[in-house]
């Protein structure tokens, strides 16, 4: 059994296109977006669960789509410090439109005093496959919220997450770097492996 040839990514976030399709290409997989297909979805994020969340947008574009595989992200920024926040309120958090640079300046003021600042990324991949069955898989990148932000490249809280044994944040690496340890580089490398080894089809 192949992987697909080609996969629906059901995301409206241009930055999470740009992380998958490096991984797409040298996986010899062709990428094709919402606009690609002409399809405008943006589903309510009702699920409470990263698995959830990424499987309302998988099967929201499935719908439209239904010939073929669709691929959504659900993915988020979990600190211990504020109990996991934000977590899968990642997106929204402070409001969808305040820019990432007052985001993390507050982020940075809320852990001012804290001792632990230890976070992860989280995300999920979801696939529904044309025959009506789907699947997740998860992956996680450890860290430390830095002390200030540092690093242009990326996007969101990159710049404020620190990876210890590089001795940088996200927003210093390469796009290469990032999606070789990334929790989305991860989690959709895992998910190609899953779709190559199963019956999906
Ligand atoms: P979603 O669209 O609900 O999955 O929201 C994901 C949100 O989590 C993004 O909008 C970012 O705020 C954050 N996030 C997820 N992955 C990353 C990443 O790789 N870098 C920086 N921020 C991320």
């Amino acid at each position: 059994m192949s992987a697909p040839s080609a996969l629906v990514f059901a995301t409206n976030n241009p930055s999470k296109i740009t992380d998958l399709s490096a991984m797409t290409q040298s996986a010899g997989v062709e990428l094709l977006t919402l606009a690609d297909l002409g399809l405008v979805c943006i589903p309510e994020e009702t699920g409470g669960t990263f698995e959830a969340n990424a499987l309302i947008k998988a099967r929201a574009v499935a719908a439209l789509a239904p010939n073929y595989t669709v691929v959504a992200d659900d993915s988020g920024l979990c600190i211990d410090a504020l109990d996991g926040a934000p977590g899968v309120d990642s997106a929204i958090f402070m409001g969808e439109d305040t820019p990432y640079s007052v985001r993390n300046a507050e982020i940075l003021r809320m852990l001012a005093s804290a001792e632990n600042r230890a976070a992860r990324f989280v995300c999920v991949i979801a696939a529904v496959f044309p025959d009506g069955r789907d699947c997740t898989t998860r992956a996680t990148i450890e860290g430390q919220i830095a002390l200030a932000p540092a690093g242009e490249n990326g996007f969101g809280y990159d710049p404020i997450f620190f990876v210890p044994h590089l001795g940088k944040t996200i927003a210093e690496l390469t796009q290469e770097d990032k999606n070789a340890i990334s929790h989305r580089g991860k989690a959709f490398r895992e998910m190609l492996k899953v779709m190559k080894a199963s019956e999906f089809k």
